[in-house]
């Protein structure tokens, strides 16, 4: 029997569906005091404590999560990070619920899913109100950010996440959090990332079929971003770039706030595919050897290493010199890590990205490919595995968990401070509308 609040992040991959369970609780009590469970490891990366909000005497909650379960299954259902076919993916769901179910010893009826794919796209928006009373609260701030995002949306796409970026109050720009400000006019710059209605529908189809409840879904680097990312450089200017199986979701963030976000449709399956055909071997065959190679034949320290190719089915196997697979690997890897260098300076803040670049996603763990980012990208870059959480840590130790642990992490938020921004918050606003599609669409 667990004691907190419990989270699931459901991540829908192009080559794994992962579900990971978080237990949220609260540890501390009084505001500016320790941690009531003593010295935490967890401290220095900051996303693991989530602020619940003041409770009005004098103290704030903080909340601690755990991953208490995980469970992982082969995606045959997605191409490119979008479903297109229902019933393989819901197989897979249902294979990776029934897993993390069994290592949690809970029922898993509702998840938050991660959402990727080419059709998801952004832009910034701006709202103004006027402030009758002088001094501003979350209401105004409500109603400001409402402001913003009446925009007209195409009819064949729909708001995904609207997230503030920044306030202005009377010309003052550069606000976070402009709650408690004097001030007559209150400017909201928001971003409004928005999906293909019928991927996102496919999507809530597959998990309803396979029994869930979607309680939100959450853009993928964002949920990555929430598990590798650290306040600190989150403040100061850093990117996460997830380079899954079929699609690398890139997003920037400054002040806090996100400032950027595209999704490509390339990713470690490219990798795959162009060692298959350049080595005449099956795919499994390729997708094994890939494994073994680095993108850089510079990091390579033996020319004369062989790598070994089997076949199936009793041909016999054949060796080749390492170096002709690191020979394909290489300029895939630099077209990728271009086409994403040219996406942050075409975003105008390759200049604020001043903590550097994390690069997450099972295709993050090539040898050398941080390497060759940080001389591509110029600018600091590191792996980054999902911190800030306790629990069975070891299994989610893997850039290819930054997703569904971010995922977790995200809808702890939710759970610790669901009235962010007052009753008619963003969140609540895509929640409602997320349970309309579900209902009125598909029940
Ligand atoms: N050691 C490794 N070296 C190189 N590539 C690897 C390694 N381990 C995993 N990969 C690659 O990582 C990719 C899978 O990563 P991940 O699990 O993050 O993708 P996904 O979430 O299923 O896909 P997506 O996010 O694109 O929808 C595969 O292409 C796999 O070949
Ligand atoms: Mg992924």
């Amino acid at each position: 029997m667990k004691k907190g609040n419990l989270v699931v992040g459901l991540d829908v991959g192009t080559t794994k569906i992962c579900a990971v369970v978080g237990e949220v609780n609260p540890i501390r009590t009084s505001r500016g005091g320790f941690f009531s469970d003593g010295a935490n490891p967890l401290d220095s990366h900051g996303n693991g404590f989530l602020a619940g909000g003041d409770n009005g005497n004098g103290s704030t909650a903080l909340n601690r999560v755990d991953i208490v379960g995980v469970g992982s299954a082969p995606s045959k259902g997605l191409r490119k990070g979008v479903v297109v076919n229902i019933e393989s993916t819901v197989e897979s769901i249902k294979k990776a619920v029934e897993e993390a179910e069994t290592m949690a010893g809970i029922d898993i009826k509702a998840v938050h899913v991660g959402i990727a794919g080419g059709h998801v796209s952004s832009f910034q928006s701006n709202g103004v109100i006027a402030i009758k009373e002088k001094d501003i609260g979350r209401q105004e701030m409500d109603k400001v950010i409402d402001a913003a995002r009446a925009v007209a949306i195409p009819l064949d796409r729909e708001v995904l996440h609207v997230m503030p970026i920044g306030f202005v109050v009377d010309g003052q720009n550069g606000i976070s959090d402009p709650s408690g400000m004097s001030g007559v006019r209150l400017e909201a710059n928001v971003r409004i990332i928005t999906g293909a209605v019928t991927s996102v529908q496919n999507l809530v189809k597959s998990c309803q079929r396979a029994g869930l409840d979607v309680l939100d879904i959450v853009l993928e680097p964002l949920a990555s971003a929430e598990a590798a990312l650290s306040r600190d450089e989150k403040d100061v200017g850093a990117g996460i770039v997830d380079i899954g199986g079929g699609t690398t979701d890139i997003a920037l963030f400054h002040g806090g706030n996100i400032c950027h976000t595209s999704v490509l449709t390339l990713g470690g399956n490219n990798f795959t595919n162009d060692v298959a055909i350049g080595l005449r071997v099956p795919a499994v065959e390729a997708e094994k050897i890939k494994k073994t190679g680095t993108c850089s034949l510079l990091s390579m320290t033996d020319q004369e290493e062989e790598v070994s190719i089997s076949y199936p089915g009793g041909k016999p196997g054949r060796k080749i010199p390492k170096r002709h697979l690191v020979e394909i690997l290489q300029p895939r890897a630099e077209e990728l890590l271009y086409l994403v260098k040219e996406e942050i300076i075409q975003s105008g803040f390759h200049g604020l990205m001043t903590s550097g670049v994390v690069l997450t996603g099972g295709a993050a763990l090539m040898k050398g490919i941080d390497i060759m980012a940080e001389n591509i990208f110029e600018l600091p870059v590191r792996i980054g595995s999902p911190a800030g959480v306790g629990g069975i840590t070891g299994i989610v130790n893997n850039p290819m968990y930054a997703t569904g642990v971010g995922l977790v992490l995200y809808g702890a938020k939710e759970v610790a401070a669901p009235q962010k921004f007052g009753n008619g918050n963003i969140f609540h606003g895509v929640k409602t509308r997320m349970k309309g599609w579900a209902k009125g669409v598909f029940r």
